[in-house]
C-alpha cells in the first residue's frame, strides 16, 4: 500500500511518533524521522531501518522554525524523491493551573503544539501541490475538544489544530491534498508516564473502554487516514480515545 511512498513524521525520536514511523514502515513506506533530538532520532532511523528494511532519513528539526521544517521537506525530496506523507506529532506539556500558568509555559506551548503545526503544514504543502497528491494528519488530544484543567495552553493550542485542520483541508482540497486530524485520548508514553499517580488514575476512570491506549493504537489510525483508503476523507477529526469525548 506504502511502496513508494515517503513519510515525514516531526517529533518521532519516541512516543506516539516512533510508533506512527513504524506502523508506516511495516507496510513498506520509506520514513523520516525528525525530531529536536538528534541523536535519538538518528537512532530510531537506524532501528527501523534494520527492522523493516525501508529507507530512512533522519532530519533534525525544531517544528517551531519555520527553515527546519521548509530544510526537512527539501531534505526528504532531495534524498527520497518525493514526499507524499506529512504527519505533524510533536508536541510538549507545561501544566499548570490558569491563574499559575507563567508567560513562557503558554508561549512554548502554543509555539510547538500549534505554530509548529502550521510550519508543518506549509512545508509540505510545497512539492504536494506540485505532484498533485498528499496525506497531512495533524496529531490534536481530546483536550482540544473538551478542555482539561491545568492545559488552559495545552487545550487552546490542540484545539487551534483543530481549527487549522478545517481550514487547510478546505483550502488544499482542490490540490489532491488531504488534511486529517486525529485527537488521542490518554495514552501510555514517557509524556502522560510523567504525570502524577493520582493524575493518571482519574484519566484512566474517565475513559469507557476503562484503559489507556498504545501508542500503536494512534499509529492505526494515522495510517489509515495516510492511506488511499482514506482518498475521500478530509477535514476530518478522529477520536481514538477509547470513547473519552463521545458526543465532541
Ligand atoms: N500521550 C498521550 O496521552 C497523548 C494524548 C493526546 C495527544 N498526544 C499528542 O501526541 C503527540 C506525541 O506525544 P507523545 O506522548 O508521544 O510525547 P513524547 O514526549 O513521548 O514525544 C514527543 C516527541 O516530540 C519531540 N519534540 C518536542 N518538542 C519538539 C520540537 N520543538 N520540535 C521537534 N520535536 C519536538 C520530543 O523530543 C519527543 O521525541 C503530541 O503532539 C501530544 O500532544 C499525546
Amino acid at each position: 500500500m506504502f511502496e513508494n511512498k515517503n513519510a515525514v513524521i516531526t517529533g518521532s525520536a519516541r512516543g506516539i511518533g516512533r510508533a506512527i514511523a513504524e506502523s508506516l514502515a511495516e507496510k513498506k513506506c520509506n520514513v523520516v524521522i525528525s525530531d529536536i533530538q538528534q541523536d535519538a532520532a538518528q537512532q530510531t532511523a537506524n532501528e527501523i531501518a534494520a527492522k523493516y528494511g525501508v529507507k530512512t532519513l533522519a532530519v533534525a528539526g525544531n517544528v517551531t522554525k519555520k527553515e527546519d521544517m521548509t530544510n526537512l521537506a527539501q531534505k526528504t525530496v532531495e534524498e527520497l524523491g518525493s514526499l507524499e506523507i506529512w504527519v505533524n506529532n510533536a508536541g510538549v506539556l507545561r501544566d499548570d493551573l490558569l491563574i499559575r500558568m507563567k508567560e513562557d509555559d503558554w508561549n512554548l506551548v502554543i509555539d510547538v503544539n500549534l505554530k509548529g503545526v502550521f510550519n508543518g503544514i506549509q512545508a509540505a504543502t510545497k512539492p504536494m501541490m506540485k505532484a498533485k497528491y498528499g496525506k497531512i494528519v495533524n496529531i490534536s488530544s481530546v483536550a482540544g475538544l473538551i478542555g482539561n484543567a491545568g492545559q488552559a495552553n495545552y487545550s487552546a493550542a490542540k484545539a487551534g489544530v483543530l481549527a487549522l485542520t478545517k481550514t487547510a483541508a478546505r483550502e488544499l482540497a482542490s490540490r489532491n491534498i488531504t488534511v486529517n486530524a486525529i485527537t488521542p485520548g490518554y495514552i501510555q508514553t514517557d509524556m502522560t508516564g510523567a504525570l502524577p499517580e493520582a493524575v493518571q488514575t482519574e484519566l484512566a476512570k474517565m475513559i469507557p473502554l476503562k484503559k489507556s491506549g498504545t501508542p500503536d493504537d494512534i499509529a492505526k489510525a494515522v495510517r489509515f487516514l495516510a492511506s488511499s483508503d482514506a482518498d475521500f476523507i478530509t477535514g476530518v477529526i478522529l477520536r481514538v480515545d477509547g470513547g473519552m469525548a463521545i458526543g465532541f
